[in-house]
């Protein structure tokens, strides 16, 4: 069991909590705005019904239990004091990021591990120099208490031994970690999501098809493939040959890189914001979003049941 301090408890942050208190570890979160810190116990609860719905975690995990295992503290020094493992999860703004890494650097054990859940920076330089031996990107996807990838990335600094025993950690909760040599931006798994998005935006601002085609092509055309084949493993059943022939032949060219979509410009000025708005691209009609985020929930629940169940195709 390690002491984990988790700094944000936005998006990410309250998530991150919950998964490392369910891991066995004892975990103090905080943020700096405490409307957000006095909402996290009530998210937390929430994820975990659905958790223990599924049995994804064991009944003994009551709303008593789990506030004793993620302590909300209102400092964040208090939060990192005697922390074995820190995790940063707040804006990803580096000059942010780097005051706080300076802020909690005299109050964190020498020996403590730091672990910046970045999307898109490289948060080496933004630390301590002196840290950087113990330093590491661990960067997962939401909900992590759903989703099992996560990213680790050392610095050329960081010690092996630091390395594996943050993977070791993340494994033995059960999740998948994937860990890179170095720094790749985007990671894999976004910079594929960022392809697919920059596609999808094409599509939608030709105005050749409707979101709903959009998501019933990727719901009943790739996304029955993906869990049990991944990108790489489907071609090889396709034939490489067609995949050249493809390449070659196509009658379309890749999307340009852009900066905008008037579409998404549009529905975001009309307010539709997504589901926490009642609406995006999609009417999500007088549900709340908390029934919205449990339903979901439960089916990738049920989804993830099924996938262990048939697991993947493993190539010899
Ligand atoms: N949202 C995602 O899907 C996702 C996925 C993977 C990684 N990330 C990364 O995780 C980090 C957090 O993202 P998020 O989506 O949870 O953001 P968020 O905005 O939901 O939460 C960030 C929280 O950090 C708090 N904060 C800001 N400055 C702080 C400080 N100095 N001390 C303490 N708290 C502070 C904010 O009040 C906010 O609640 C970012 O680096 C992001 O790139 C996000």
């Amino acid at each position: 069991m390690a002491d984990v301090a988790v700094i944000g408890a936005g998006t990410m942050g309250h998530a991150l909590a919950l998964v490392f208190a369910l891991g066995g570890h004892r975990v103090r979160l905080t943020d700096n705005n405490p409307a957000t810190l006095d909402r996290a116990p009530r998210l937390m609860q929430a994820a975990l019904a659905s958790l223990v719905e599924a049995g994804e975690a064991d009944r003994s995990w009551t709303a008593e239990r789990l506030q004793r295992a993620v302590t909300c503290v209102a400092e964040a020094e208090e939060t990192v004091r005697g922390a074995d493992l820190v995790i940063e999860a707040i804006i990803e703004q580096p000059e942010v990021k780097r005051r706080l890494f300076a802020g909690l650097d005299p109050v964190m054990r020498p020996d403590a591990i730091l672990a910046s859940n970045t999307s898109y920076l490289d948060p080496f330089p933004l630390m301590p120099e002196h840290r950087l031996p113990r330093a590491i990107i661990a960067h997962w996807y939401t909900p992590p208490y759903l989703v099992d990838l996560v990213d680790i990335v050392p610095n050329p600094k960081t010690d092996p031994a630091v390395v594996e025993q943050v993977r070791g950690m993340i494994a033995a909760m059960g999740k998948k970690p994937i860990v890179f040599k170095q720094i790749v931006p985007g990671y894999v798994a976004n910079r594929i999501q960022a392809a697919i998005g920059l596609e999808v935006y094409r599509l939608l601002d030709e105005g050749l098809v409707t979101p709903r085609e959009i998501d019933d092509s990727v719901i009943h055309g790739l996304a029955l493939r993906w869990p049990v084949l991944g990108v790489l493993a489907k071609a090889d059943f396709t034939g490489l040959a067609l995949l050249q022939d493809a390449l070659r032949h196509r009658t379309y060219e890749p999307p340009p890189l852009r900066d905008n979509c008037d579409t998404l410009d549009r529905l975001i000025a009309e307010g539709r914001t997504g589901v926490a708005a009642g609406a995006g691209f999609f009417d999500w009609g007088g549900r709340s979003p908390e029934e919205l985020y449990r339903e979901r929930d439960r089916k990738l629940l049920a989804l993830k049941k099924a996938m262990r169940a048939v697991g993947s195709m493993e190539p010899s």
